[in-house]
């Protein structure tokens, strides 16, 4: 149950985004000179990247989707200051509005879904000719140090799906019918003090039960305490320890 996931983190999930806040960066930063007259975003979350939206396009509508109800509501209620946005419960998988859209926008948020395929078709059709969409992803090898540990630990329980590759994305809206522009895929490590301050902000971003690093039953008490200790001895580097992060972004025209 994402949406279920994602609203539980809902008050704490912007502390620890720096991944997913570079993510959003750099998907406005590939934005072509361009003032279209309304935008989707699909899994908007927190707000990082609509509120980044919202100063780049002042008084442009913005319909920004969540599935989850309740990080709607939060950030509904935190977006008062921006009447211009308009906050929507929906599924990126299956929702139309009501015209096609000249810009849609998407960071960190369309590796949850269950057919990548069959999602990027359906943003292909809400996307009007010509217009633009610009995704970031977030992609397999993110996390791999835990999800390695984990296996290691734990290998009966095993994450049930994994992040789509790069190579799965890139033929998932070449089927759907988009051009790629521009494109960058990167991968990064990101410093956390300590193996604990790390499952902390993982935890709070909403991934940990989830398929970045679930498995199909939960890790006992004892295997965690292992897995974070274990984590601190094999990851530490200069300052803390490190986490990997595989991203890539996307500037699409239909
Ligand atoms: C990691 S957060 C990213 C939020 C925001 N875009 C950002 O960059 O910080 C992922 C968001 O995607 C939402 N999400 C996941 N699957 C979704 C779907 N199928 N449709 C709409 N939203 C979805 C989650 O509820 C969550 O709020």
């Amino acid at each position: 149950m994402i949406g279920h996931r994602f609203s539980a983190a809902a008050e704490t999930y912007d502390r620890h985004a720096r991944p997913q806040l570079a993510l959003a960066q750099s998907v406005v930063a590939f934005l072509p000179e361009i003032y279209p007259e309304q935008i989707l975003e699909l899994g908007a979350g927190t707000g990082q990247l609509t509120r980044l939206l919202a100063e780049h396009f002042p008084d442009v509508l913005i319909d920004a989707v969540d599935v989850a109800e309740k990080m709607v509501t939060h950030s509904r209620s935190k977006f008062t200051r921006f009447p211009q946005i308009n906050w929507i419960v929906a599924d990126a998988q299956t929702y139309r509005g009501n015209d096609p859209y000249p810009l849609i926008v998407s960071s960190a948020a369309l590796h949850w879904v269950v057919d990548l395929t069959a999602t990027c078709a359906n943003i292909f059709q809400c996307l009007e000719p010509g217009g633009t969409f610009a995704l970031g992803m977030m992609l397999s090898g993110t996390l791999k140090e835990l999800h390695d540990l984990r296996q290691e630990i734990a290998p009966e329980k095993t994450p049930l799906i994994s992040l789509p590759t790069y190579e799965e994305t890139v033929a998932a809206l070449g089927a759907a019918g988009f051009r790629i522009e521009r494109r960058m895929h990167s991968e990064e490590e990101i410093l956390y003090d300590d193996a604990r301050a790390f499952f902390q902000a993982i935890h709070e971003q909403g991934v940990t039960g989830g398929k970045v690093s679930a498995g199909n039953a939960p890790l006992s008490r004892t295997e965690l305490s292992q897995l974070v200790a274990d984590y601190q001895e094999s990851f530490t580097t200069d300052g803390g320890v490190y986490a990997t992060y595989e991203t890539a972004t996307f500037l699409l025209t239909k």
